[in-house]
């Protein structure tokens, strides 16, 4: 077997008889580290097929490290991991989570060492084949604003990748907040057309009457009031990008416009003989179905397929796992720059109500959420109700009386120790039971307090 290259990664290495075993087994070609940072530069040198994770001992700082350090990075994603995790810690819904999202496999405690080299052969096999199918890092998108490491995400850099090599038109779906104009704006600049401008139009808000002469300009003379010449925002993206936001809302009249410069690259300007060419790239994005809308003959099917030449689709926020949690912390970190603001972090209940959330408005919802909270939160501590979500309650109502009497007890134990910061004497004068009771009610519910 040709050798492996194992990054392993274990919080206290030196305690771990794992090591041992594995340096044994592989030889020299283990490395070992407790240091997620240190992981993320090895990664970055491209000499690993496969990262080993031991959760053991489980510790949850160490966990948001590992995510923080290494998941929320791209470089290392045609790199497999593998996973060490006991039983007891596949019971916890964070660790669960993460094996499902970013792990190619796992073995459970005490594990065999013949069994392990057998999936991390096929684990480097794999990374192999990912590295072939998805051949460069994506440098644009370390550059880039748009945030996330989910698999849903890396379908989106796996797309624009492909965009970034041809100047074709690009339509952008998805619904909405889900950082359609950000990702256009990515594609121009890591385009070769990044020092040209980008000039957005959002075909939704420019009133009918204006809106030609808005995108394609006047001629001094061309109706009342038109006292000069005034060049339409396609002339003013040449060389650059044009890009038609909600492009699905386009009057028919203009789609007819528009297929003809989509088609000649030259336009008139209102009042105007002369044809002038001009060179720009259009991207466009809609949350609206286009192919429903040209079936109801509500956009030209010919303009439908000049714009949508390359595809890249945004998938919805509750289909990205783990990146809901970077996000909210990306926002949280970038508010805090800006602003003074008393919370640090958000509380345990609060990233779970947050992952088990719908997120209907996506991205531009949970930044606005999360901002809100800042604002709003007088605690260190973000809970659930600063960021104005329920208490996500897993149980359906179909329960007996016992089982939904107990989930009411724990929803109101919840709601009053986020209200009272968790303090265990103000939360049982709430509730008007002696804190002897509440201790062995938050014992009896499994709930963990922050302080
Ligand atoms: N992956 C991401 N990483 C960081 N920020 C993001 C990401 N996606 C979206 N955002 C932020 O969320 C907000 C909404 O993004 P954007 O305006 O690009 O969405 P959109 O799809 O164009 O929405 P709409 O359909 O409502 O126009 C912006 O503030 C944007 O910066
Ligand atoms: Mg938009």
């Amino acid at each position: 077997m040709e050798s492996i290259n194992v990054l392993y990664l274990a919080l206290r290495p030196e305690a771990d008889n794992a090591v041992s075993s594995l340096t044994q087994a592989m030889g020299p070609n283990v490395h070992v580290t407790s240091d997620t940072a240190e992981a993320r530069k090895l990664l970055n040198n491209g000499k690993f097929h496969v990262g080993l994770i031991q959760f053991e001992p489980f510790d949850e700082n160490f966990l948001r490290r590992i995510v923080g350090d290494i998941f929320y990075y791209p470089e290392g994603s045609s790199l497999q991991w593998v996973a060490l995790v006991s039983s007891l810690s596949m019971e916890n819904e964070v660790v669960c989570r993460l094996i499902a999202e970013y792990f190619y496999d796992y073995h459970t405690l005490p594990f065999d060492i013949d069994r392990l080299k057998v999936t991390l052969g096929h684990a480097s096999g794999m990374a192999g084949v990912r590295k072939k199918v998805f051949p460069r890092t994506s440098e644009w998108f370390n550059k880039s604003e748009l945030i996330g490491s989910s698999p849903a995400m890396m379908r989106v850099v796996h797309s624009i990748d492909k965009v970034l090599s041809y100047d074709l038109p690009v339509l952008i779906t998805g619904e909405s907040g889900t950082g359609k104009e950000l990702a256009a704006l990515a594609i121009h600049n890591h385009s070769p057309r990044s020092d040209g401008p980008f000039v957005a139009v959002n075909c939704a808000a420019l009133p009918s009457n204006l809106i030609q002469s808005e995108l394609f300009g006047y001629e001094k003379g061309a109706f009342t009031g038109a006292n000069q010449r005034k060049l339409g925002l396609i002339e003013k993206a040449g060389g650059g990008t044009l890009f038609l936001d909600e492009a699905g809302e386009l009057p028919l009249d203009l789609q007819a416009n528009l297929l003809r410069f989509l088609q000649q690259k030259t336009i008139y300007r209102v009042g105007g003989h002369e044809e002038i060419a001009v060179d720009v790239r259009i991207i466009s994005a809609t949350h609206v179905d286009l192919e429903e809308a040209v079936r109801k003959g509500r956009f030209r099917e010919d303009l439908y397929y000049r714009l949508n030449v390359l595809r890249v689709a945004m998938p919805p926020l509750r289909e990205r796992g783990y990146d809901i949690e970077l996000l909210a912390e990306y926002f949280l970190n970038s508010f805090k720059k800006e602003n003074a603001c008393k919370a640090r972090q958000f509380n345990r209940r609060a990233l779970k109500v947050m992952r088990h959330y719908n997120w209907p408005g996506n991205v531009r919802e949970l930044k606005n959420r999360v901002e809100r909270a800042l604002v709003m939160c007088d605690d260190t501590h973000i809970a659930p109700a600063d960021l104005g979500l329920e208490e996500y309650s897993p149980q359906p109502l179909t329960l007996s009386l016992k089982a939904v009497k107990d989930q009411a007890e724990k929803d109101i134990l919840y709601r009053v120790l986020a209200q009272a910061g968790d303090s265990v004497v103000a939360a049982a004068q709430i509730l008007g039971v002696s804190h002897v009771t509440l201790y062995r009610l938050i014992k009896k519910h499994d709930i963990k307090l922050q302080k």
